[in-house]
């Protein structure tokens, strides 16, 4: 299986904030949000591994800036680090000034995906390798990340938390 670069997996999915999207105070909500990064993820992840992916875990979600009605959104996802079976994807949003065609990251999202075949089982993906600075950042961070989530899904023990333990060493 032949490694890839994160760049290889780059998902870019630009799109119009609707009134049927809104909270009362007209800006996106939060759901519809989380539900366009997930796609977007989801593509991302699927085009690292070409197999059926599913979302395994949001890892993190961060709601920085409130997106109003009428706004254009571009979301960026990218596979950050592949493991065994799953994989990081890194998802950017940006709010676009039509005016002055300026974008500005107004939230961003860390999801997992699992690789399963057509009964659900995980499977294997191919590696990764990290080309940019923020990539290799981001690919450096990423087991940690998974530790973080696998301790607070309750599927390792604390003392199975290697590189967490390490941030406290
Ligand atoms: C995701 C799913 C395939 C994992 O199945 P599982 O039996 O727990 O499989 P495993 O324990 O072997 O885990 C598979 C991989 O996922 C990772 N994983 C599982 N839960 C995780 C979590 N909460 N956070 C981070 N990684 C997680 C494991 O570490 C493992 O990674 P690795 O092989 O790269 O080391 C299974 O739980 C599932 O099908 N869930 C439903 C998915 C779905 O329908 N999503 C849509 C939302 S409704």
């Amino acid at each position: 299986m032949q490694a890839k670069s994160p760049r290889e997996s780059l998902t870019i999915s630009t799109d119009m904030v609707l009134p049927g999207e809104t909270n009362p105070l007209n800006n996106l909500f939060g759901g519809e949000l989380l539900a366009r990064m997930d796609r977007a993820a989801s593509i991302s992840a699927r085009r690292h591994c070409n197999q059926i992916v599913v979302t395994a875990s949001v890892n993190h979600v961060a709601f920085t800036k409130a997106v109003p009605l009428g706004s254009v959104i571009t979301v960026e996802a990218k596979v950050s680090r592949a493991f065994k079976t799953s994989m990081e994807v890194f998802i950017d949003v940006w709010v676009e000034d039509t005016a002055s065609g300026e974008k500005m990251k107004a939230n961003e999202g860390i999801y997992t995906f699992v690789a399963v075949d057509a009964t659900g089982k995980p499977t294997v993906v191919p590696k990764i390798y990290p080309e940019t600075v923020s990539e290799k950042e981001r690919f450096a961070a990423a087991l940690r990340r998974k530790q973080l989530s696998l301790l607070l899904a309750g599927k390792i023990k604390p003392h199975d938390a290697s590189e967490l333990k390490a941030l406290f060493d």
